[in-house]
Formats: structure tokens, sequence, C-alpha cells
């Protein structure tokens, strides 16, 4: 078969625009990244092409010698990076990790305690609106109206007051380190399982700059796609005991064939994870988001927890300008070329469509090659472009500057 030129089906020169967007915007989504060109090779592979169902060496269909090797390693792989007992790569995505997770720990409407969406958890740690709410009765706690960082002692109430079955750990919106010591005693004060969720901060753990959630959790759940760098999608770790229900969660209990073309980029990414010049990029992530809210905070933003300990940081825009909404500012922002997501705030009067803050990460920037010189730049860029969001003229003249700044940290050249 030829291989596509891209002038056959508009969908390549989509590619091509797609490519163009990413090469020459500020990606500052927290939960995006650039995948290696391996990584990417291995997504576009023959791999896909191959039925598997079943797991390596318990096939339901013939011809799996290779992609058995292939999801061997990649278990492998998983399990020596995050020093787990066992590795279970198939999950499409984290939701699909998370929901399975739930489906080997629990019997339909056990209690489940996670962190609130509003608070920063995700929509799969019993969102009403989403399956784990409606299949579990999840309790939800938060961040301290204080300091805004993680209430472990509310943790410990809830779970006293609730006698949950599980305990989930992880947030999708949470600047700050998870430890995941205090939830293992919390789970263990009240015969509770324990699941982490480190689908944002897996290449942090991966990297050694956040604590292993692995010794401690019953089960990690992870997603491959954002500080971990690989192809979308997700991964569970277990302990050996938990190994058989989880698999079976997976497929057939939720899953039909894996993704063995994804699965194969899964092993990529975990390679390139265990190698030195990965601990020193997540450790660079890390210094450059402090570095970002540092420089975010001296143009007049007020950042949620005062700061940042991970990939990401949330501004609360109230402080910056009581009228501009999320919704706004990340509308505004996508004109000057700069790309980032609204994001609700603790406790925040509007709704999620609206929004009162916006949620900024580092990872893919520091793919680019973008260091602590450049973020005073980007700061600069994000709080000219909100303070003079009518005035077109300087939207575009920022356009440019991103552009420029762009030009040098080009992710796919
Ligand atoms: C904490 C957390 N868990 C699970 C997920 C779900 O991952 P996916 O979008 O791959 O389903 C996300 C995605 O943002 C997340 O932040």
């Amino acid at each position: 078969m030829p291989w596509p030129d891209s002038s056959k089906d508009e969908i390549f020169s989509r590619i091509a625009a797609e490519r163009l967007r990413q090469n020459t915007t500020l990606q500052l989504i927290a939960s995006e990244n650039f995948a290696s060109p391996q990584v990417l090779a291995a997504t576009g592979s023959v791999l896909t092409n191959k039925y598997s169902e079943g797991y390596p060496g318990r096939r339901y269909y013939g011809g799996n010698q290779v992609i058995d090797e292939v999801e061997e390693l990649a278990r492998t792989r998983a399990a020596d990076l995050f020093a787990a007992d066992h590795a279970n790569v198939q999950p499409h995505s984290g939701a699909n990790a998370n929901m399975s997770a739930y489906d080997a720990l629990l019997e339909p409407g056990a209690k489940v305690l996670g962190m609130s969406l509003d608070h920063g958890g995700h929509l799969t740690h019993g969102s009403p609106v989403n399956a784990s709410g409606k299949l579990y009765d999840f309790v939800g706690y938060g961040v301290t109206p204080g300091d805004e960082m993680l209430d472990y002692q509310q943790v410990e109430e809830l779970a006293h007051r609730h006698r949950p079955r599980l305990i989930v750990a992880g947030a999708t919106a949470y600047p700050r380190v998870i430890d995941p010591v205090p939830f293992r005693e919390i789970a263990e004060s009240v015969g509770a399982r324990f699941l982490f969720d480190a689908a944002h901060v897996a290449g942090l753990i991966a990297g050694r700059v956040h604590p292993n959630p692995a010794p401690s959790a019953d089960v990690v759940t992870f997603t491959t796609h954002k500080t971990l760098r690989g192809p979308r999608g997700g991964a569970i770790l277990c302990t050996s005991e938990l190994a058989r229900d989880v698999d079976r969660a997976v497929f057939p209990g939720a899953q039909g064939g894996p993704l063995e073309h994804v699965i194969a980029a899964k092993a990529v990414a975990f390679a390139e994870a265990a190698t030195p010049e990965f601990s020193a990029y997540a450790a660079a992530v890390v210094a450059n988001a402090r570095c970002l809210a540092e420089c975010l905070a001296a143009e007049g933003f007020r950042l949620v927890s005062g700061g940042t300990d991970n990939h990401l940081m949330l501004i609360d825009l109230r402080h910056f300008d009581a009228e501009l909404t999320g919704k706004q500012a990340q509308s505004s922002l996508d004109l000057a070329g700069i790309t980032l997501n609204k994001n609700t705030i603790p406790n925040d009067p509007r709704s999620p469509f609206v929004t009162s803050g916006l949620r900024i990460g580092t990872a893919a920037v520091t793919t680019a090659g973008m260091g602590t010189g450049e973020m005073p730049l980007i700061a600069s860029a994000i709080g000219r472009t909100l303070r003079e969001r009518d005035n077109s003229e300087v939207l575009r003249r920022i356009r440019g500057e991103v552009r420029e700044l762009c030009a040098e940290f080009t992710p796919y050249s």
C-alpha cells in the first residue's frame, strides 16, 4: 500500500494544520504534553491492525506472538518504573482505568471517599453526572478554607463518619503534593482500600520529584499522556493480590480489544521516563511552574494555595479583575496564541462553564525546551492580554511575540 500523501485526503492537511498550531502557539493546558517522535511512530504503526482480546499468553485470537511481547514489555516497564507488583496497560483512558479499578474493588452502591470536583477532583471521583457517581456512593472531601491545601483532617473525619470501602486520592486541578502516606494510614484505620489516581503527576512520580504512591496504595491509576509524555491512554498498577481482579475488570469487564499500537507507544514512553534525562525534565517542569507562579503573582494574579509544587497552578481571577470570568479570559488568551483552560477554583461562585479561574501547566512548554528564562515572558504576555483584552491591536502584537517565542522552542520542527 502506498504511504498517503497529504493532498489525497483533507484530513492530512488538517493534521498538518494542527501541528502548525502546536508549533506556533503556547501550550499551557496542564493535562497536555508533546509526545516524542518515537511515541508517535509506535502509535501510528501496523499494530493498530491486530485484534488481541485477552492478555499475553491467553488471547482469543491467533497471531499474537509479537503483540504478546509488546504488551509484556509494556507491563514490565510500567511495573518497574513505579516499583509496583503488577501493571495493566490496556485501559483506553484514565477514566476507563478508574472505572475498572472501582469495578475490581467495589460492589455497586459502595461508599467511597474522593476529592470533590469543585475542589480539584476529577469527574470519575464521584461526580453525579459521571458513571462513578451513579454506581457508587461518593462522599467528597476538599481543601481547607484557609490555606487551600488538601484537608487531611477532613479526610480522616469523613472516613470515620462514613466508613467507606475505598478512599480515592488524586486530583485534576490541585497544585500541591498529595502525600499518599496519610491516606494509607486513614484507609487502614477504617478498613478501607486506598486508590491513588496519579493521572496528572505520573511523570513527576516517574521522574522522582513527587512521592511514589505505589508502595502505599492498593491500586494506582494513571494516564500516560500528561506529565508522563506518552500516548493518550491509561494504566493501572496494583498489588499481586489484586492483579486478577484488576485484569478481569478491564477485560472482559469494561473493554474489548486492546489498542496494541497505543500499548507499544506506552512501552516507549515508560522507557523514556526511566532515563536520567526524564528526571531532569520532571524537575524542570516543577521549577518552571514555581517560576511562572511567582511571575504571575507579580502581575497581580492570586494563586490558589499561594503557589505550586507540581506542574500546574490555579489562578483566581477575581482578585485581578472582579468582572473577568475564566471563560472570557480563555478566549482572549486564545486570540493571543496562549492556550490554556478555564477552571473552577475552590468554592467558585460561578458555574463550571463560566468559572472564576484559569488552570495553567508547564509540562508541554518544558518539553519544548523552555526554562525559567522564558517564564517571565509568558506571565507578562498573560497579564497584558487580560488587561488589554478589548484592544485588538495589543492582542495582535502579543500574538506576534508568542509566535517569535515558539519559533525558538518548536516541539515538532
Ligand atoms: C485525576 C484524573 N483522573 C482521570 C482522568 C481521566 O483521564 P482521561 O481523560 O484519559 O479519561 C483525568 C483527566 O484529566 C484526571 O485529571
